[in-house]
């Protein structure tokens, strides 16, 4: 059963893209719950979920939404819906999915009953946290409603609904921690409609013992695809230098270019706004929008504005050119693209088991993704995608489907929401039988790796929870510090001014610390070069921590800030949370990884003054080298004090840091017998 119910929820994360709708029982309850129209004699005026009269706005939209596949199909699929626990629908991207169907089954508790409507929920679960946040506006919109209100969406850290609401977007994390606190979702009544452009429907269907497929027409108009007749050496150069060159050459149509990563998109954003400038008005104006996931979301928004018109009446025609990473080719819709350009790369998610860090790297994607990102050029019209590759290497080189998120990804605080079970004794999350201990239970309360959620429910033991809970909420958000390129010898030292010696998780509290005494204030985030969202992020996510904290009465409590102790305590409670990312400086002057061995290097944005013999890291980055990033110095003597249980010596590879370990343990047994003898 147990293993059962485990499957069943991973589901959402193996099929990257799929979406599933869930009819869920609404725990809340209350609210007046009303139909998408009262459509007996006529169309309604007035919306039925807020009392309000429509806009103009919703029947312009709604015009268009009954021209997408979907609704060809609709009464199709509430036939469906109603005869059946679970279904999956197979559809192209943009052919409704995702915004209409969680509509339509709406409509669906409607029809059923006044009464039973009031307790029912409808929630949509998404891959991205930008798509969540980005789709549910856009069904707000849709119904006529205020977003958080009816309609809203849940994403970590940020809640975006309300009593009222009836359909919710959220990430496949936070479905998995509804359903942990909401056990009714083993309800019979639960539906389950699993959606997918990309599905491997027979799988899905095998799953869940044959359950209805329904699939959804594309209208994808041709896409014609060219490669590139050499391998490209830059392929940021190359995709600038098709863009422009698709301005002046090509038919009117928006072009959507596909990099990796925010530091690229905006280089690359930059760098052909001031191309395009300098071709004056022989080329129509263009607006250049960037999309990736830590945009703020009214900048996300852009991406669905229209072209510019052109500058003079009859004058060359204006173009949109989106930038985005890979969020465009499944998570999100744009219409009107004609020109699709593919580098062939993305930062993908992978896991290295053996030093148990998970990395973005960059990488070749698969032809499953150049496929999808070739029909987004043609939602509209007939188009074009510009492959930045050979043929050859299309054929021979990648790789047929991208392997599934699951097997990429670090598992461990899934699996501690999930089942509450994993290789957790180390965290004393679990005990020897298995079992989640009182401590495992706490830890899973928290939205938080388990490293993490150890740090915080041990840090009062250290007298410091109030620290760590900024260094936690500090951890959780984007990088506060900007380094624009402009400016960055400022940047640099505006950093430096932060720096605390002993570490980069100290450098942050410090930020923290003078962001608050400054009052979240505008102009001195822009003096010093921090980035004022991340820090309001910092401090909601830290006030959403500390509430749990409250919950389960763990105090709140700090060192004095003049005594010797204070930052001491700090380290110490880190390390009792991050006890097994930890490095040790080489006679070589190398760091090695502490038990797998694995040679590393302090990342050149660390603010420490020395190489510490001993180091706690809160990530691992592959790049060019294996760098760890955020860093702090901890001592020999507090790793034995802290954690025995996992620095056992017979269980650990022959090494520098073992023996220098094995001294460490010696003078421990030695200081604690001569406690004795004195005694
Ligand atoms: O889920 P699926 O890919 O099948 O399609 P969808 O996300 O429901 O999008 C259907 C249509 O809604 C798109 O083609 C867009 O026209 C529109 N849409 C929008 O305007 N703004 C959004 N944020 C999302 C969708």
């Amino acid at each position: 059963m147990g293993t059962e119910r485990k499957r069943k929820v991973s589901l959402f994360d193996v099929v990257d893209e799929a979406t599933a709708t869930a009819k869920v029982n609404k725990a809340n309850g209350g609210g007046a719950v009303h139909g998408i129209n009262n459509s007996t004699g006529g169309m309604s005026l007035v919306n039925s979920w807020n009392g309000r009269p429509y806009s103009q706005r919703y029947f312009d939209i709604l015009e268009k939404r009954k021209t997408l596949p979907v609704w060809h199909q609709k009464e199709e699929f509430l036939k469906v819906l109603k005869e059946n626990q679970t279904l999956i629908l197979v559809g192209e991207t943009g052919s409704g999915k995702t915004t209409q169907i969680p509509q339509f089954v709406l409509e669906a508790v409607e029809v059923e009953s006044a009464d039973r409507r009031k307790k029912y929920m409808v929630g949509c679960t998404q891959p991205r946290r930008v798509a969540a946040m980005s789709v549910s506006r856009r069904v707000a919109e849709e119904m006529d409603v205020t977003i958080g209100e009816e309609v809203g969406y849940s994403i970590r850290f940020e809640d975006c609904s309300s009593a009222k609401t009836v359909l919710k977007y959220l990430t496949d994390g936070m479905l998995l921690r509804e359903a942990m606190t909401d056990p009714l979702l083993e309800r019979p009544d639960l539906k389950l409609v699993v959606m997918s452009a990309t599905l491997e429907a027979e799988k899905f269907q095998g799953y869940f013992f044959g359950a209805p497929l329904m699939k959804v027409p594309g209208r994808l108009h041709p896409v014609e695809i060219f490669y590139t007749q050499e391998p490209e050496r830059d392929y940021l150069e190359a995709a600038i230098r098709t863009v422009v060159q698709i301005h002046m050459c090509e038919p009117p149509g928006d072009i959507l270019v596909f990099l990796t990563g925010e530091e690229e998109i905006e280089d690359a954003c930059r760098k052909i706004t001031k191309e395009v400038g300098n071709m004056g008005d022989q080329v129509g104006p263009v607006k250049v929008v960037p999309l990736y996931s830590t945009l703020p979301p009214a900048m996300q928004q852009k991406i669905f504005e229209p072209a510019p018109p052109p500058l003079t009446e009859g004058g060359p025609a204006g173009r949109k050119i989106v930038i985005s990473t890979n969020i465009a080719e499944t998570s999100l819709t744009i219409d009107g693209i004609v020109y699709v350009i593919d580098p062939g790369f993305a930062k993908q998610k992978v896991y290295n088991p053996r030093v148990r860090v998970e990395s973005l790297l960059v990488s070749p994607i698969s032809k499953a993704s150049a496929h999808q990102r070739s029909g987004r050029a043609g939602r509209t019209q007939p188009g074009k995608c510009f492959r930045l590759y050979t043929e050859k290497s299309f054929n021979n080189d990648l790789q047929p489907q991208t392997y599934p998120e699951i097997l990429r990804s670090n598992l461990a605080n899934t699996v501690l929401t999930l089942k509450k079970l994993e290789v957790l004794n180390y965290l004393g999350a679990l005990d020897d039988e298995g079992n989640l201990t009182k401590l495992g239970e706490i830890m899973s309360e928290f939205p938080l790796d388990p490293q993490m959620g150890k740090m915080l429910v041990v840090s009062p033991e250290f007298n410091c929870s109030n620290e760590i809970l900024s260094i936690s909420a500090m951890l959780s958000v984007p990088n506060c510090f900007v380094r624009p390129r402009e400016a960055q010898k400022a940047a640099d030292e505006a950093k430096a001014r932060f720096g605390h010696i002993d570490g980069d998780h100290l450098t942050l509290l410090n930020v923290y610390h003078a962001y608050k005494q400054n009052n979240d204030d505008q102009s001195w985030c822009y003096e010093n070069f921090v980035n004022q969202r991340a820090l309001k992020s910092a401090d909601n996510v830290r006030q959403q921590l500390a509430r749990i904290m409250a919950r389960f009465n763990l105090k709140l409590c700090s060192t004095d800030f003049n005594s010797r102790d204070y930052y001491i305590n700090i380290r110490k409670a880190m390390l009792a949370g991050y006890f097994m990312q930890v490095a040790h400086l080489e006679r070589t002057g190398h760091y090695l990884t502490v038990k797998d061995n694995q040679v590393v290097h302090l990342h050149p944005s660390n603010c420490l003054d020395h190489k510490p013999e001993w180091v706690i890291y809160n990530e691992y980055v592959l790049t060019s080298r294996n760098f760890i990033r955020t860093v702090t110095d901890v001592r020999g003597e507090w790793i034995v004090d802290i954690a025995p249980h996992y620095y056992d010596l017979d269980n650990f590879p022959q090494c520098e840091a073992k023996r220098v370990l094995e001294k460490l343990y010696k003078k421990r047994e030695k200081d604690k017998e001569e406690s004795r003898n004195r005694r």
